[in-house]
């Protein structure tokens, strides 16, 4: 599969089959993830493989907790709704943990960025587009708070869980969600 084809053929996949994902295909993933850019090339981020149901149940438990956080503060009407079965289906989880003291020189900007964060989320990216390629499909999982997965992954206090990706083979997976045209995105200059 080339690039292109897989930046447009990965979705976000919300249902998983019940199959483990092969080693070797894991270790690939993450020599993907490793190949990101990271700002000064300080590579600010760690990898937790998790291939443990008592830990997606954990996770998912946190996640149930938040929706209802979110639900209350935001009264958003597809928040309960939003079904998290795909956490206990998914085979490996992987953990993305950044480390805030990794930024590079554009901390010392007046507006800085986070590049830690961005690093991190070019590793991600690479992940799954790599998972795509080999035929598997991928949820990046943002809605946690980030205490309670540091608790339950056993993460310092010092360093932030990014995402986690749930990865699996997919059972389902639905339409590509429409993207807005480049005229309403994108301005040239010439
Ligand atoms: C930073 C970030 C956080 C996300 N968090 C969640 C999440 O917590 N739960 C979820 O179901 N999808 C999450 N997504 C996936 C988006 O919903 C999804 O990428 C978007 O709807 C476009 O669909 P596609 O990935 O199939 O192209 C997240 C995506 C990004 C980039």
């Amino acid at each position: 599969m080339d690039c292109i084809e897989a930046i447009l053929g990965r979705r976000s996949c919300r249902s998983f089959k019940n199959q483990k994902i092969e080693e070797g295909k894991i270790t690939a993933i993450l020599e993907c993830a490793l190949y990101a850019p990271s700002p000064a090339n300080k590579q600010p981020w760690e990898f937790i493989v998790v291939e443990n149901p008592e830990y997606n149940q954990k996770l998912k438990d946190a996640v149930e907790r938040s929706k209802e956080k979110i639900a209350e503060k935001s009264g958003w009407s597809w928040v309960p709704k939003y079904n998290v079965d795909f956490i206990n289906q998914a085979p490996t989880l992987i953990v993305v943990v950044g480390d805030p003291s990794k930024n590079g020189a554009e901390q010392f900007l007046e507006e800085p960025s986070q590049g830690y964060e961005h690093a991190c989320s070019a590793a991600i990216q690479n992940m799954l587009l790599a998972a795509h390629s080999m035929g598997l499909e991928s949820l990046w999982l943002s809605l946690f708070e980030k205490k309670d997965v540091r608790k339950i992954f056993e993460i310092d206090e010092d360093k932030d869980p990014v995402a986690i990706i749930c990865l699996g083979y997919p059972e389902h997976i639905g339409q590509a969600p429409t993207r807005k045209s480049i005229e309403s995105k994108v301005r040239f200059i010439e």
